[in-house]
Formats: C-alpha cells, sequence, structure tokens
C-alpha cells in the first residue's frame, strides 16, 4: 500500500471519529436539555403565541439586547404593526421609532424590505421553507434556523454566541468560534445531531442554558446545568477558557462637541447620511474635535446667529461595536435659528419642537446624555449600538 494514501486514509478517519464523537455529545445531552427546558423555560411574549411573524422580529430584536430589554420593545412593535403586511407599509420614521434604543437600525430597514417581499412573493405568509426564508433580507443562518424550526418545527440548527459557547464548553472545544468556517461547522454538527422532534425547543434551550447557566461573564452556574454531566471544560475545571476566540481589534476613538442650539421654541437637528453608521437618524449639529465655548460662539456667529448664552453640557461617551464617541457637548441660546446658514461640517439644520423629536424624529441612543437636557428622555434603558 502507498504510504502517503494510507497516512491521509488515516487522518480522514481520525477525522470522521472525532466528528462522531463531537456529534455523539449532541446526541447525549438532547433529552435532559428538553427536560430542563420544560421545567425552567421563561415566560416570554413570544412564546405564548407562536407564530412565524412573532417568532421573527422577536429573534432579530434579541440579536442585540438583553431578553428582558426586549420585552417591552416587541410589545410595542406588535401592537402598532400586528402582521407582516402592516409591517410592509410602515413608514420609514415610524419604523426608526419603534426601533429606537434598540441600535442596529439596518436592521429595522430589512425587516420592512423583507416584509414588502413577502407580499409580493408568498401573500404576506412567512414561507415555511428554510432557504425561502434564507433568501430574504435581513435573514441569515441563525434568524432563518429560529424561524424554521420554532414556528415550522423543522430540524434546522439555531447558532448563536450563547449556543457557541455552550457547546464550545460542552466539547472543550479549541476551535475559534470567531471563525465564521467553524460557526458553520457546528451549525452541521448539531443538524446532524439535534432530536427532530423538537427542534425549536432544543434549539431555544440550549439559547436559554447559555443565557441563565452557562454564562459569558463570570462563573457559569454549573452545579444547576443539566449538562453538567457531559461537558467537557467542567470535568477539567476549565469553563473560563471558552469559548476561544480570536483578540478583538482596538475600536477607534473619535472626539466630538455636540451642540444643542436653541431659540425661544426650538432645536436645531439634522439628519444622518442615508448610509453607514446611524443612517437616516437625527442628531444634534456636532463639530470634529473638542472645541471650546469661544470657538463654538465664533463659529456660530460666522454662520448667521447670534448667540445669547452658551453653557457646557459635560461629557458622554458611547461605544458602538468598531467605534467609540469621545463627545463633549454645550447648550446654546441664540436669538433666531432661521437665520443660521447650514455648512459642510454640520449639515443641513432643520429647526424643530423639542417634544417633537419624542413622536417624529429618532434620535440615536449616543446621544441620550445631551438629548435628556431637553426632557427627551424616553425612559428605557439604551444598549450598545452599532450599524
Ligand atoms: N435568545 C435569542 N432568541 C431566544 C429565544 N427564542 N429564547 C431564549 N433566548 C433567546
Amino acid at each position: 500500500m502507498n504510504a502517503t494514501v494510507c497516512g491521509d486514509d488515516m487522518k480522514r478517519n481520525l477525522g470522521i471519529l472525532k466528528e462522531e464523537l463531537n456529534n455523539a455529545s449532541i446526541k447525549r445531552i438532547s433529552k435532559p436539555l428538553l427536560v430542563w427546558y420544560d421545567r425552567n423555560k421563561r415566560v416570554l411574549p413570544w412564546r405564548e403565541k407562536v407564530t412565524p411573524y412573532g417568532v421573527w422580529i422577536s429573534e432579530i430584536m434579541l440579536q442585540q439586547t438583553r431578553v428582558e430589554a426586549v420585552k417591552p420593545y416587541y410589545e410595542r412593535f406588535m401592537h402598532a404593526l400586528p402582521d407582516i403586511s402592516a409591517l410592509s407599509r410602515v413608514d420609514e420614521e415610524e419604523l426608526l421609532k419603534l426601533w429606537e434604543g434598540l441600535g442596529y437600525y439596518n436592521r429595522a430597514r430589512n425587516l420592512k424590505k423583507a416584509a414588502q417581499r413577502i407580499m409580493e412573493l408568498y401573500g404576506g405568509e412567512m414561507p415555511a421553507e428554510y432557504d425561502a426564508l434564507l433568501a430574504l433580507p435581513g435573514i441569515g443562518s441563525y434568524t432563518g434556523g429560529a424561524i424554521a424550526s420554532i414556528a415550522f418545527g423543522l430540524g434546522k440548527p439555531a447558532v448563536d454566541g450563547n449556543v457557541l459557547r455552550v457547546l464550545s464548553r460542552l466539547r472543550a472545544d479549541v476551535r475559534n468560534v470567531s471563525d465564521e468556517k467553524v460557526r458553520r461547522a457546528v451549525e452541521a454538527e448539531l443538524e446532524d445531531s439535534m432530536p427532530k422532534d423538537r427542534p425549536g425547543d432544543f434549539n431555544q434551550a440550549l439559547m436559554e442554558i447559555g443565557a441563565c447557566v452557562c454564562m459569558p461573564n463570570g462563573a457559569p452556574h454549573c452545579e444547576a446545568c443539566p449538562l453538567a454531566f457531559e461537558c467537557k471544560a467542567h470535568a477539567n475545571g476549565s469553563e473560563l477558557a471558552y469559548p476561544v476566540k480570536e483578540a478583538k481589534k482596538a475600536r477607534t476613538k473619535e472626539d466630538k462637541t455636540v451642540l444643542l442650539i436653541r431659540d425661544a421654541g426650538r432645536v436645531a437637528l439634522t439628519k444622518r447620511p442615508s448610509k453607514g453608521l446611524l443612517a437616516g437618524m437625527y442628531e444634534f449639529p456636532c463639530l470634529a474635535g473638542h472645541v471650546s465655548a469661544k470657538e463654538v460662539a465664533k463659529y456660530l456667529s460666522e454662520h448667521g446667529l447670534k448667540v445669547l448664552r452658551i453653557l457646557p453640557m459635560g461629557d458622554a461617551k458611547h461605544v458602538f461595536t468598531h467605534k467609540e464617541w469621545h463627545m463633549i457637548g454645550y447648550e446654546v441660546r441664540v436669538d433666531e435659528l432661521a437665520n443660521a446658514i447650514a455648512d459642510e461640517e454640520t449639515g443641513k439644520w432643520i429647526y424643530v419642537d423639542p417634544k417633537e423629536t419624542r413622536e417624529k424624529y429618532p434620535i440615536p441612543s449616543a446621544y441620550e446624555a445631551y438629548a435628556a437636557k431637553l426632557s427627551m428622555i424616553r425612559g428605557k434603558k439604551r444598549f450598545l449600538e452599532e450599524e
């Protein structure tokens, strides 16, 4: 026998053996996991009456925000847009207003685009095939798998960060979970081994274990984990060494000066460009860098405004996934906003009644510290957001 062929065969066989071992542990946890889920699953609004639309909306919201924080957003969204037809017709600003504070605003825009596609192609009914789901805007393998399994009972996995962490610890898996190829391999392993009679519950149970037991920061609650009997990381006491991730790139830092410019009744806002970070949202005019009050006054008078008063508002920081804004702010009282001359740096201004921002002008939570000055707080907790 040719020695190279023999070596290749051995490697292939070892690979298959390893894969089988990996999949065997998934098969062994299925039953205890489902028993645990039946006893411990949280009561959540999208679980009360399971519909494909409800699963879709909740899963998109849950990709960026914790379950507890999503609940009020979900209820408000479903009340305002109770079905795919209503979502397909919603005005963009109303949509962004419903999404305001959740971040990742393109996800909301994609919901509307997908709803329009579903109206055109499927008469307003969510398609019940995995590949048709994946062809819709904003639906990737995670969301597609969640809808397919939870709403339609199809044996498809839904692999998010929680699931990757649980399986990585379970199998003391040294593969880098930030690698897209690894995520796809884990999907294939799950698809092969998950119980086909309760795929939606299995997926949700893994997510639930990840969120409530096998947590990301600090020590996981292994004493309460129904998978501890099979967990290799637990056996080695090395839970915190998993999942293996590649080092994160440092975020870029951007200094900016936020100007809350008001006359007797109105405040100046600008609209962000339709592409890129926080696309299409409204914001206060900003200057690049940290600019002194004197320089701000000079800048504004050069742009046609008579400054009556200028007060520092303190600093604020907002962290996006790849960027940080380090802001200082000034509250500026001017005599008449209508005289302002726009320029390239701060864009075209509109003048609005501060009360109107609550209904009409979605302002990203990055500006919350300054928006609060105008009693624009919308009484919600804000989260990391990014486009
Ligand atoms: N996280 C994301 N989707 C979830 C779900 N359906 N159940 C529990 N946690 C989740």
